[in-house]
């Protein structure tokens, strides 16, 4: 009953705009999408600059066509983001509103969107990335908690739960995979809401890595100490990029580390019994953000950009058989 996801590439565009984008411009995409998953994600699609472009426009036609395409194809779909410092417009992040006003807009974003898909989303990133690399809140970066205060986290999760009572919500990170000072941040911020009655449901760990890093060994003691407190976890990120040799193509070595990582990831979340939810950022190399993002970095994915399988998915098909 493990949910195997990806996410699904693009930004939030439509199809005659947005030619470039797999999901609409390549079959091969979408066969593979629809063959080797049983959840998946809008990568950007779902974001405020996407969603949200101009104060009280919404862009359904991105995500609706995903959600589309999900059913046709038996999957499920994950929600990402609702509260978040990054990719927010501009109308937003300069415009000058009020307190009261900024928190209508929160509110009425979260019902809207959510409430569009009620029933349609299993899972929720109500927030994403909250917390620094020190376990502080980011009260500087974070428009919501910088204006409103940190209370406004649980005010999203009640909001996205009147407007889907069936969902899962999550708090979303990376660098939260192990136990350290930001996952210990989220350990606590959630026990203090749980004890309010929040309705948190899960926590999800990322799981960008780096080849140039170790894994955290306690991945399983960390996902399995938010399942004690009553949690789902999820994987909801993961990919693991390398620095490429200069012509572009990984080792066979790189290429048998790599399998470990996706390998080890997996296994933390079969793991822990309220691990539910399992899902790489994407499933091929042209379309992965890692590059553009990271020069000299890539191959992160488990497919090369011609679609042949890498290491990475042989093991973790194999793994999944024998679960
Ligand atoms: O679609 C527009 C296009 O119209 C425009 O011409 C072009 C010019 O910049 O930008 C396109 O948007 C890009 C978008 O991806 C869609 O392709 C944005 O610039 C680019 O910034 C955006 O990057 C995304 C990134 O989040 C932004 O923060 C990546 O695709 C996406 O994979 C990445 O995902 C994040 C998760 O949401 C949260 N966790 C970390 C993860 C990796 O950074």
């Amino acid at each position: 009953d493990l949910l195997i996801g990806t996410a699904v590439a693009g930004g939030g565009h439509h199809e005659t705009m947005d030619y470039d984008n797999p999901f609409y411009a390549s079959p091969e995409y979408r066969t593979v999408l629809a063959g080797e998953f049983s959840s998946v994600t809008p990568e950007n699609q779902l974001k405020w600059e996407f969603v949200h472009p101009a104060q009280g426009e919404y862009n359904f036609g991105p995500t609706d066509d995903i959600v589309a395409f999900a059913r046709a194809n038996k999957q499920e779909v994950r929600g990402h983001t609702l509260l978040w410092h990054s990719q927010n417009p501009q109308w937003l992040e300069q415009g000058e509103f009020t307190a009261d006003e900024l928190r209508a807009i929160l509110k009425d974003h979260i019902q809207t969107v959510v409430g569009r898909y009620r029933g349609q989303i299993y899972q929720w990133d109500v927030a994403n990335e909250i917390f620094d690399g020190r376990g502080n809140l980011r009260t500087t970066e974070n428009i919501w908690i910088r204006e409103l205060g940190p209370g406004i986290i649980a005010d999203a999760f009640r909001w996205a739960h009147e407007a889907d009572p069936e969902a899962k919500l999550f708090f979303n990170d990376y660098g939260v995979e192990g136990i350290n000072a930001k996952s210990t941040a989220y350990y606590s911020l959630a026990q203090d809401l749980l004890a309010d009655g929040v309705p948190v449901h899960g926590f999800s760990a990322q799981a960008h890595w780096d080849m140039r890093w170790g894994l955290p060994g306690d991945m399983t003691a960390n996902l399995q100490r938010f399942d004690d407190l009553g949690l789902e976890t999820a994987i909801t990120e993961l990919d693991v990029r390398m620095t490429l040799p200069e012509d572009g193509r990984p080792t066979d070595e790189q290429l048998a580390q790599q399998a470990t990582y996706y390998t080890e990831t997996l296994q933390a979340c079969l793991d822990v019994a309220g691990c539910k939810s399992f899902t790489l950022w994407g499933f091929n190399d042209q379309y992965s953000w890692v590059p553009v993002f990271f020069s000299g970095s890539g191959a992160a994915t488990v497919m090369f950009e011609d679609f042949e399988t890498k290491p990475a998915y042989d093991a973790l098909v194999q793994q999944l058989e024998a679960a």
